[in-house]
């Protein structure tokens, strides 16, 4: 079996392929990565000389290079992990969200029509969904909940989602698509909440927390998302949907605080800044059609996992430090300095 993970030098891919290549030892793992300011080789160092690992610098939107790929590897499974997937980035400048997330997603599965495939997925966000009031904390997402989107982000992977489907509607494509809540753990890039936070703590850095910091985000383990990803693609239904999460509600301000406690750093740190535009308060996943279908259920704790997360950071100090003194600091300045 031949795996293609697109965006596979970032986040949740890079763990996604340290999972497969440690449970699947007879797969081979392509990873297609464009290399943005989000993509990290570094992070793959690990496995870039295992035999059945391949790394290939290419943008998903380059149609000639992708197809060229699919002739050379001949893959079973596409896993889409390659985004812009920081909305803050997507209020300054949308358009490479709408190119990347959109487009790409097109270019992908034209070549999954052209050379045929066995399962094509799109790994989507919570946030297509919009969000949900503070005061109604008996609603959940479900696979049901109208599409009702908020930023530039968000709208361009509900955009991507809605072509899958319809991919597999008008094509027949082999396509599922799930739907995540926020993901925390190892190699988290340093301009997100939880990663930035820490990073900052650690150099006594004001801890930016937008507007009263009362937002609700449903937090997830990464490997619990990746161990999702897996049954999905081996088992999932074509066709389908399924919404991962688990029953993890946090304010940002309190992570925050657990954080300063955690690091052992003073609650002064933290600093209320002007709010993000468009703000969405809450998300909560329901994922009883995966739990029921596929017996997923996330194994990571919160009180659990944010402390491994942690440890990985004070272990990893160069991994962020370099992308701290790097080109991410202007980004940093442009954003924080006169909020
Ligand atoms: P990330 O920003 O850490 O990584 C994105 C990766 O995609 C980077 O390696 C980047 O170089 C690569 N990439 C970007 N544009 C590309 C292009 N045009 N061609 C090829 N590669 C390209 O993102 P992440 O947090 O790991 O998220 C991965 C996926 O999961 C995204 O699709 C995101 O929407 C989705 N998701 C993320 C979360 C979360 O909490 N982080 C939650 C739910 C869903
Ligand atoms: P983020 O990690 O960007 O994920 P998302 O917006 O996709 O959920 O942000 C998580 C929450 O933390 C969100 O409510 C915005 C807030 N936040 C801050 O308060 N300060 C920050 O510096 C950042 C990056 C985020």
């Amino acid at each position: 079996m031949t795996v293609i993970v697109t965006g596979g030098a970032g986040f949740i891919g890079s763990n996604f392929i340290f999972y497969m290549l440690k449970k699947y030892p007879d797969y081979r793992i392509v990873c297609l990565d464009k290399l943005t300011y989000a993509g990290n080789l570094s992070t793959l160092e690990p496995v870039m000389n295992q035999p059945n690992f391949r790394f290939v610098r290419l943008d998903i939107c380059d149609r000639e290079g992708v197809y060229r790929l699919f002739e050379e590897e001949k893959p079973d499974i596409i896993v889409n992990f390659a985004a812009e997937s920081h909305v803050d980035r997507s209020i300054e400048n949308p358009d490479i969200f709408l190119k990347t997330n959109i487009l790409g997603t097109g270019v992908l599965m034209d070549a999954c029509r052209k050379y045929g495939i066995r399962r094509y997925h799109q790994v989507s966000t919570d946030e297509v969904y919009g969000d949900l009031p503070l005061d109604r904390p008996d609603l959940f997402f479900t696979e049901e909940t109208p599409i009702h989107t908020s930023s530039p982000y968000s709208s361009s992977k509900a955009g991507a989602d809605l072509l899958a489907l319809a991919y597999h509607r008008t094509y027949g494509l082999p396509v599922t698509v799930s739907r995540c809540s926020n993901n925390y753990g190892p190699y988290h890039f340093p301009e997100k909440l939880i990663p930035l936070m820490i990073a900052n703590a650690l150099q006594d850095k004001p801890l930016p927390v937008y507007g009263e910091g009362l937002n609700v985000r449903d937090w997830l383990y990464v490997e619990d998302h990746c161990k999702a990803l897996d049954l999905i693609i081996h088992s999932g239904r074509e066709g389908e949907v399924y919404n991962i999460g688990g029953h993890n509600e946090m304010r940002n301000i309190d992570i925050v605080k657990l954080i300063c406690k955690e690091l052992g750093k003073p609650e002064s740190l933290i600093t209320h800044v002007a709010d993000r535009k468009g703000h969405d308060m809450r998300y909560a996943i329901d994922p009883t059609k995966i739990s029921n279908e596929l017996g997923w259920t996330p194994e990571t704790k919160f009180a659990d996992g944010i402390k491994k997360t942690i440890r990985w950071y004070l272990d990893n100090r160069s991994w962020w430090e370099t992308i701290i003194n790097g080109e991410y600091r202007d980004y940093y300045e442009r954003m924080y300095a006169n909020r």
